[in-house]
């Protein structure tokens, strides 16, 4: 049976900014993201600075705003002090975390030089893993003081005159999981926390510093990990992290393609939590999120991969190859974030190439685009402006894991200078859809696009072989000025893009 969804947004009713930094990414240490990804100093792609340039204009094009780096579990067991300095003079060291051998070949300033070619922010997170406040306030000097200091000067000694100037901080990476490489109870992280952050805005009272919250909703620490870190750090920071993974699990599409729904669910539990540690202590701050882990990621094929007891650098790690549903299911995640675009103020999708990624590429061909790349790449670029807080009404079904879920979701952000309009659509749905758009709050704009990720194979993958086997369509549409009538693929993610005519 068909579902049909009534849309109505209307621009008096908005939720927030549909800020740039809600399209971020993440760089770790892992398998093939960095080495063999970013950066291959020996490929033909590459250009004098080791990085892939076929990659550097992808990640441009996917419309990436800050990154992540360098880690993840990596960061837990890293000494950044490895990574900076004649590359002949930097240790061969083991990776813990993704049994590799890791050549420090890549590090700081290699990273910065990479931001600054894609037009990307850097956004560092530090080891409190195995270190602790002295090792954080070394890496900030060096990063952050002009000069006059060993540190400083040590920086400016490696080629890099100018101070990195880097602003957003993660205080180290899930560390309420048992397999974080110096794992901590929620006190004892709590105290580390709110003491390097202390220390640090010694340094720079304006940093930003990101808080760990729990490694995931699933965890038994989840809520309490939050209230206790909270209970000790919340006056230091100003955000707390969160991070989702989602996959299909025993063939129930259904609830996969709704993951959505648990991610806001994560979102608004952190809220709350963040708000009642506000309200304890008598303040008036709205703590933000950022949700600087996210994505579609088969975590049990890796679990399950039997992986070589041997070190090896660079190993194949988590190299997904994501189908049409996944993306699918990526596009309405994007959606769930800007719907809480008022509390999530940065949100990066994990990660960037060949590890869990949007971007793939092989060492003798050129990269190319993952499912995942398109819903990505064409919200980034389109939801701008305010996001408005209408939701469709839509027939629901109920999910095994989630209780009762719309099978038609939209939402829409308004640009009211550019007079541009963006309507987000996601089809849970098996079946077609029948999606109206009412435009009473829009008179006068008229569609320029209508862009839709859906397949007849919905399993369906781009590859090395096959690199635009899924691309975005065109859909058509019936309507005018009152409103606009598309007919849905099943399981597919479309926008539908409006503009005004210039008064
Ligand atoms: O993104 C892969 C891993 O997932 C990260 O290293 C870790 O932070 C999370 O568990």
């Amino acid at each position: 049976m068909v579902a049909r969804a009534v849309f109505t947004p209307d621009p008096n009713e908005v939720i927030g900014t549909a800020e740039r930094r809600l399209f971020g990414s993440f760089v770790e240490h892992i398998g093939r993201c960095v080495y063999g990804g970013i950066y291959d100093p020996e490929n033909p792609f590459s250009d004098k600075e080791g990085f892939r340039s076929d990659v550097v204009e992808m990640v441009k094009e996917l419309g990436v705003s800050v990154v992540r780096y360098p880690g993840g579990n990596f960061v837990s067991g890293y000494r950044w002090e490895d990574g900076v300095g004649p590359l002949e003079e930097r240790p061969v060291r083991l990776d813990l975390a993704w049994r590799s051998v890791e050549s420090n070949a890549f590090g700081l300033g290699e990273f910065m030089k990479w931001s600054k070619r894609v037009g990307v922010e850097p956004m560092i997170a530090l080891n409190l893993g195995t270190r602790g406040i002295q090792e954080a306030l070394d890496l900030l000097e060096y990063c952050n003081h002009p000069g006059g200091t060993r540190l400083s000067d040590l920086r400016k000694s490696h080629g890099h005159k100018e101070p990195f100037r880097i602003r957003t901080w993660c205080l180290g990476n899930e560390l309420d999981g048992p397999w974080q490489i110096g794992h901590k109870n929620a006190s004892e992280y709590g105290r580390l926390a709110a003491e390097t952050a202390r220390a640090m805005r010694m340094f720079d009272p304006a940093l930003e510093l990101v808080a760990c919250g729990s490694s995931g909703s699933g965890m038994p620490t989840f809520g309490s990990w939050e209230r206790t870190v909270l209970d000790h750090a919340f006056e230091e920071v100003d955000l707390i992290s969160a991070h989702s993974y989602f996959e299909e699990i025993e063939g129930d599409r259904f609830s996969f393609l709704s993951s959505a729904v648990d991610l806001s669910r994560t979102i608004e539990k952190m809220i709350s939590i963040a708000d009642q540690a506000a309200a304890a202590k008598r303040s008036t701050k709205k703590l933000g999120i950022s949700f600087d882990e996210w994505n579609v990621w088969y975590l049990s094929r890796y679990l399950e991969a039997n992986h070589s007891a041997e070190w090896r650098s660079t190993p194949r790690l988590c190299e997904d190859e994501f189908t049409v549903v996944d993306g699918v299911v990526v596009g309405s995640l994007l959606m769930a974030l800007l719907r809480h675009c008022d509390r999530v103020r940065i949100a990066c999708l994990a990660q960037l190439v060949n590890a869990i990624a949007p971007i793939h590429c092989e060492p003798d061909s050129h990269a190319w685009r993952q499912t995942t790349f398109f819903p990505f790449s064409l919200t980034a670029r389109h939801a701008v402006g305010c996001v408005l807080a209408a939701t469709p009404v839509s027939p629901v079904k109920e999910s095994k894991l989630y209780g009762e879920v719309p099978m038609i979701d939209a939402l829409a952000t308004h640009d009211p200078e550019r007079r541009t309009l963006a309507v987000f659509v996601v089809n849970r749905s098996s079946e077609r859809g029948s999606f109206t758009l009412n435009l009473g709050g829009f008179r006068g704009f008229g569609v320029i696009e209508v862009k839709s990720l859906f397949d007849e194979d919905s399993e369906a993958t781009n590859s090395n072989s096959d690199p635009n086997r899924v691309m975005p369509r065109t859909l058509n549409r019936r309507g005018g000025d009152q409103g606009i009538e598309v007919d849905l693929p099943p399981v597919s993610w479309t926008m539908i893009r409006l503009a005004g005519r210039i008064r």
